[in-house]
């Protein structure tokens, strides 16, 4: 009876979902635009990397970047600008949407070029206010800041300093010059030597028409930045030491992603790739000598022994600004690396970019994954299925890892990892239902000092890898520690006691408008989702029927009774 009552309403909600998709599609005809729709799979991919790597300090996360200049704010756009000939293409609307859409496309980092001219800072080689940029940045701040959409971008600034033609110096640092990144093999640590003369720096730092902190503090709310200050004062170092940030980096831990952004409620961090401010005339941006900074080609060897693993992941801020491909972005990214995409676009062929960057972006799940399911529905029909648990799957033939949804009540060897050194790989010596870690604990599955675990980092990924290949299994499917019981669709590291962290804004708040950011449509298809979970999984139901299927696998167990 309870069921079909369930069922009845789930269908209705359905219905009304329908609905209110086809009229968002009819409403948003006139203002839809080339680039693609972020869809409800790839939103819970991304959300669900971000989420299991709340506890990895913000300097190890992978992010996953463009050089605006090389892809956006360059000559061919303007040329396709005013060939348009449009209201918006002439006034910089389009170039400043463009922007807005790929921050909404997910990209964890990008490097903006600026120059002074007359007085104020423009974005280099365009009209573009750098004022009018940050007022953008800062919307789409303040539309994803809740906890379902905030995540972490970095913000890498790169000042040229034009000086006026009657100058002798040969100053004006040119677009060939910033991009011919075959030509720089730049190993960071040192300042990066593109800007001008000391004094000349020094004058426009101190110049008051280019306050840049002035400009920060009027376009964009200062709040979500994290200072230089704030590093030092989550290690307890006083700013009375005469430390500078590049020495007080060394020694300094960077907070977790869950504490940098739930905790500190901040979304940004600054980094001048140039070297013409300083802390103190402008305290919003961290120097280049914090960053493990190459161009075109990596510094690093990729890790493939115990040791390396652990000297790489000593290692801060590894990024690599070259041009990549599908492929090779992955490459990069299992070695540990950041990568910053200088591909050639413009603004006519921009949108071509986003298979690029979603294969950087998604590197744990496999295609068209986390599928969804409603757990509850299927077990209506059949009490052995519940698709809710995530397992890796290994490929021996090209050593291919990804993640894949599947019947909780199968049975697979599980993961384990070494509780001392996240490079630690072993497998359960049984096979398991997903259910026996709920039932039991760590010592039921896993050898001494290992738990039920899973890889959080790509780094941690490749070295499950290189374990699986010297095992020599074959093809494999291994329970990893990754689950959405809970609520269907919202995948959580652990057991029953682990609750969905976006079950409160969905049941206290305006959900759709909290997703606003996030490309409209699919946001219809998330809230349709998510309400369909919780109106036929309701928490309190879910836990007793929970406690039920386990009671009932616990007894077929002890009889014996193979499933
Ligand atoms: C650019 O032009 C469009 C259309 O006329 C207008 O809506 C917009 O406010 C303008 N933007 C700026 C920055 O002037
Ligand atoms: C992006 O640029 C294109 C081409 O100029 C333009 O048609 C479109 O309106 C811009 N805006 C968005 C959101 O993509
Ligand atoms: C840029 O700033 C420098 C230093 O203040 C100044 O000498 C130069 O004239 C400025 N250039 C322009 C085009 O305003
Ligand atoms: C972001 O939202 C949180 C609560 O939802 C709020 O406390 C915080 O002040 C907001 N941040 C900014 C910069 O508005
Ligand atoms: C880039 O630098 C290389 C090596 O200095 C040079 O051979 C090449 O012509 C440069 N390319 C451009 C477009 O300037
Ligand atoms: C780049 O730097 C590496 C390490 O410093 C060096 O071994 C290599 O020869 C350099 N390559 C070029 C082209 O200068
Ligand atoms: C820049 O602006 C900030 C904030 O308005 C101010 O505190 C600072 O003194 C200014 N710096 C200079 C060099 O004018
Ligand atoms: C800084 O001090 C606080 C309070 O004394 C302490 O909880 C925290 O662990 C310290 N942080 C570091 C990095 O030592
Ligand atoms: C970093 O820590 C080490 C050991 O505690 C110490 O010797 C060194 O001086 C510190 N470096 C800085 C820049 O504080
Ligand atoms: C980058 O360097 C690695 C070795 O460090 C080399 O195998 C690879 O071919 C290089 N890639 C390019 C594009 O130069
Ligand atoms: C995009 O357009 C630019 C110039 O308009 C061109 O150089 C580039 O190759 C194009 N990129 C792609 C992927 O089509
Ligand atoms: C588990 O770790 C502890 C503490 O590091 C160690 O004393 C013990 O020998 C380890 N056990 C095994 C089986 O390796």
């Amino acid at each position: 009876m309870r069921i079909r009552h369930h069922r009845a309403f789930s269908l209705l909600y359905v219905g009304l979902c329908w609905l209110l998709w086809v009229n968002c599609v009819r409403c948003s005809q006139d203002t839809s635009s080339a680039w693609p729709d972020v869809t409800v799979v790839e939103q819970n991919a991304i959300r669900s990397e971000r989420d299991i790597q709340n506890t990895i300090t913000v300097d190890q996360l992978p992010y996953v970047g463009v050089n605006l200049r090389a892809i956006l704010f360059n000559d061919e756009s303007n040329q396709e600008n005013i060939d348009t000939n449009t209201a918006t293409s002439l006034n910089g609307t389009d170039y400043l949407d463009n922007f807005s859409s790929l921050l909404n496309q997910g990209i964890g980092s990008f490097i903006l070029d600026i120059e002074n001219k007359s007085n104020t800072w423009y974005i280099l080689g365009t009209d573009l206010l750098l004022s009018d940029f940050l007022s953008t940045l800062n919307v789409f701040l303040d539309e994803s800041n809740s906890s379902l959409s905030a995540n972490i971008v970095l913000f890498f600034l790169r000042v040229h300093v034009n000086m006026p033609d009657d100058s002798t110096e040969d100053s004006v640092v040119s677009f060939q010059d910033i991009l011919n990144t075959t030509s720089l093999n730049i190993t960071r640590k040192t300042p990066l030597a593109l800007s001008k003369k000391k004094k000349s720096d020094k004058e426009v730092a101190t110049d008051p028409m280019l306050n840049i902190t002035a400009l920060i503090e009027n376009n964009m709310n200062a709040a979500y930045i994290y200072r230089p200050e704030d590093l030092m004062e989550d290690n307890n170092f006083t700013m009375g030491t005469n430390l500078s940030v590049p020495a007080i980096d060394a020694n300094a831990t960077w907070p977790t992603l869950e504490s940098f952004i739930y905790g500190k409620r901040k979304r940004i961090i600054v980094t001048e790739l140039s070297s013409v401010f300083n802390q103190s005339t402008s305290p919003y941006f961290f120097p280049n000598s914090i960053l493990h900074f190459d161009q075109q080609n990596t510094t690093l060897d990729c890790p493939n022994s115990q040791e390396q693993f652990r000297n790489i992941s000593t290692i801060k801020w590894r990024i690599l600004e070259s041009q990549f491909d599908t492929t090779n972005i992955k490459q990069y990214m299992k070695c540990g690396l950041s990568p910053i995409v200088t591909n050639p676009y413009s603004i006519g062929n921009i949108t071509k970019i986003t298979p690029l960057l979603k294969s950087g972006m998604i590197w744990s799940w496999g295609p068209n994954e986390p599928r969804l399911s409603n757990s509850r529905l299927l077990m209506g029909k059949d009490s052995m299925q519940a698709y809710n648990c995530a397992m890796l799957k290994y490929i021996a033939a090209d050593g291919s890892t990804s993640w894949v949804v599947d019947n909780c009540y199968a049975a697979r060897p599980m993961l384990c990892k070494n509780k001392y050194d996240p490079f630690q790989w072993a497998l359960s010596e049984e096979k398991h239902k997903y259910f026996t870690f709920y039932n039991g604990k760590d010592s039921d599955i896993c050898p001494d000092n290992y738990t039920f675990s899973l890889p959080i980092t790509q780094l941690e990924q490749r070295s499950l890898r290189l374990y699986l290949e010297e095992s020599e299994v074959t093809n494999l499917n291994i329970w990893i520690n990754l689950n959405s019981i809970a609520v269907s669709n919202c995948w959580l590291i652990g057991n029953r006691g682990v609750a969905c962290p976006y079950q409160r804004s969905v049941s206290k708040r305006n959900f759709v408008s909290m997703l606003v950011p996030v490309v409209v449509i699919s946001a219809f298809l998330l809230v349709c989702v998510l309400y369909l979970s919780l109106i036929s999984v309701p928490i309190h139901d879910n836990r007793k029927n929970w406690r039920r299927v386990v009671n009932k696998i616990s007894k077929s167990e002890m009889e014996g009774v193979p499933s």
